[in-house]
């Protein structure tokens, strides 16, 4: 009895040094891993990993332990990947009046910058941005959502490699949600990943497609077909750039801020709610950072949580296939959420949309249901025996998953219809 207990107390003293010793070690894991981001080296480097394993694995003078050993340096070498991984996922936007005139702070000091943006960012942003970089090369796309296409990402790729962009080079992406999941990709797959750091100029990139890591474009008309989760380096937001921005831009992305009031703030829904408005566009965006940040943090991957960001987008990308490029994201969203609450909010949700400039109805003499739901069944979210998983919110900050038939999904896609 005394043999054991002092044989579990030793155990107990092993383990708490352990312990000690583990948070040390993903300490310096996060150095590293912040090291490799600052200079566009990849996170995995599978030679010093082999290495490592079997310069420690040969420490253990027990041969029979080895193995054990063994297995249990690989779980560390995992989790310290995936710790590296949450730890860029923490990185917190910068949010602030006037940043864009002091993003070179964020931007790599070696190394030269390939500045993404469109043709309709204003040419004083692309000046303050490009004036802060040492070296850069600026490249434009044609605004639009017609620029996520693999058209459009491989001439991209190929003005990169002609521009001789090297790992140590950096993307900047400055504008919306299209140059931002355009040019981070380009950025993920350019010689195995290089750096990107975003400066969304929309609010749609402001309160969404800038954060959290996804990247993509589309492919035969399906949207999002082909992408990548990929943190950037850094975020910066302006919120002064939200002054050159078109009313129906400006109400494209307040669509995705209701969406996240709707599904995880009750009180940021009743802002949108009050007749005088919802006050601070900064405030706004801070709230929706602070959401979005969250459900990244626990599932960047989108493994589970992180689906609730799809509230709104199962009808609205199908909508948004079958218009053709006549409603724009955010509109397609705003429709594609109020089938998806319950009757009574759905009317309070209408009367806020309402108010934003946004649409409530479609014309299915103009978009036509049976594309829509094509669409909707070819969506990404489509899942196994035809069903599509899908966001349903009962009252504002609470959400449910719901997996419905195409023929239920149909059925909520007619509540659009105008009488
Ligand atoms: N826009 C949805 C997401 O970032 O998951």
């Amino acid at each position: 009895m005394e043999e054991l207990q002092a044989a579990r107390a030793r155990i107990d003293r092993i383990d708490a040094e352990l312990a000690r010793l583990f948070a040390e070690r993903m300490a310096a894991a996060a150095e590293i891993g912040a090291w490799k981001r600052a200079h566009g080296r990849p996170v995995r480097d599978p030679a010093r990993e082999a290495e490592l394993l079997a310069r420690n694995t040969a420490r253990i003078e027990d041969p029979r332990l080895r193995p054990y050993f063994g297995r249990l340096l690989e779980t560390l070498l995992v989790e310290s990947r995936r710790w590296q991984g949450e730890a860029q996922a923490d990185l917190a936007p910068v949010l602030r009046r006037g940043a864009l005139a002091e993003a070179g702070a964020v931007l790599p000091r070696q190394g030269r910058i390939f500045l993404v943006t469109d043709d309709g960012i204003p040419a004083p942003y692309v000046g303050a941005l490009a004036g802060q970089c040492r070296s850069c090369v600026v490249y434009s796309l044609p605004q639009g959502e017609a620029s996520k296409s693999p058209e459009q990402l491989t001439e991209l790729l190929r003005a990169m490699l002609a521009a001789g962009l090297t790992r140590s080079d950096c993307v900047a992406a400055l504008g919306g949600g299209v140059v931002c999941d355009l040019a981070g990709l380009a950025a993920g797959l350019y010689m195995r990943g290089i750096d990107c750091c975003y400066f969304p100029t929309s609010l749609l990139a402001m309160v969404d497609a800038a954060l959290g890591g996804k990247t993509a474009i589309d492919l035969d008309g399906v949207k999002n077909a082909v992408g990548l989760f990929r943190q950037p380096r850094a975020v910066v937001i302006d919120p002064d750039t939200l002054a050159t921005l078109p009313p129906r831009q400006l109400a494209n992305g307040l669509a995705e801020a209701v969406k996240m009031a709707l599904t995880h703030d009750a009180a940021l829904f009743a802002r949108f709610e009050d007749p005088a408005g919802y006050g601070d566009p900064e405030e706004l965006i801070a709230a929706c950072l602070k959401i979005k940040s969250a459900v990244v943090a626990a599932d960047e991957r989108e493994a589970g949580l992180r689906r609730v960001l799809n509230f709104g987008h199962t009808l609205g990308h199908g909508i948004e296939a079958a218009a053709e490029g006549r409603l724009l994201h955010g509109e397609c969203v705003a429709l594609g959420m109020l089938p998806m609450c319950a009757p009574p909010l759905r009317e309070r949700l209408r009367a806020v949309l309402e108010r934003l400039g946004l649409p409530t109805y479609v014309n299915f003499h103009e978009i036509d249901p049976e594309r829509v739901m094509a669409a909707v069944v070819h969506d990404k979210k489509a899942g196994p025996e035809g069903c599509i998983e899908s966001v349903f919110v009962p009252e504002p900050g609470r959400f449910e998953f719901q997996r419905l038939t195409a023929a239920e999904l149909r059925a909520r896609l007619m509540l659009l219809a105008q009488n």
